[in-house]
């Protein structure tokens, strides 16, 4: 048997770029701090997320029009914790956060690697998540920078 404690022990050691997944909802624009980020296919251009059924993110992608995959750098670890729900704005975690909207309306983080617009292209069950497989529509790099990675629950640089 495998235990849920094992689980997340063993995939802790997946070392992991850190995204914050966009989107513009009814109620306003949302973020979450997503690990479960991979491209998928370059012909047509899909991209892949994967989110907690729980989590009000899933909801929001569920109907969304689109959402954009903010690609975090090395300094933006306060981003992925504002948009993991830890930090202290949690309860409006664009506030104060500067962003500006992307070709979908959608908004990008200022200052991340990069930016993916993607329009819903399908979404399967995945267990507890869904797999929301996007089609990029347009991307832009921002600043050159290195990345933020998640390893061990913990954020680290890249060491050269
Ligand atoms: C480093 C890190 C990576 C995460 N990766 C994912 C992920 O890939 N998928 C997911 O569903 N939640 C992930 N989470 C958890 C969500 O970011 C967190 O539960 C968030 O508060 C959910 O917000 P929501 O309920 O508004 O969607 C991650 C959290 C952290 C700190």
């Amino acid at each position: 048997m495998v235990s849920p404690e094992q689980f997340r022990d063993v995939m802790a050691r997946h070392a992991a770029g850190v995204t914050v997944v966009t989107t513009a909802g009814p109620t306003g624009y949302h973020g979450v701090t997503v690990t479960a980020f991979c491209p998928l296919s370059l012909d047509p251009p899909l991209v892949l997320v994967c989110i907690d059924r729980q989590q009000q993110s899933h909801r929001l992608l569920e109907t969304a029009a689109g959402w954009v995959v903010n690609l975090l750098s090395r300094d933006q670890e306060f981003l992925a914790e504002q948009f993991a729900g830890r930090a202290p704005l949690a309860d409006s975690r664009f506030s104060r956060l500067p962003h500006h909207l992307g070709p979908l309306g959608i908004p990008r983080l200022d200052g991340c690697l990069a930016w993916i617009d993607c329009r819903p292209w399908a979404r399967y069950e995945g267990g507890d998540h869904s797999i929301f497989v996007g089609q990029v529509v347009a991307l832009d790099l921002g600043p050159a920078n290195d990345p933020l990675i998640y390893f061990e629950r913990q954020y680290y640089e890249l060491a050269w």
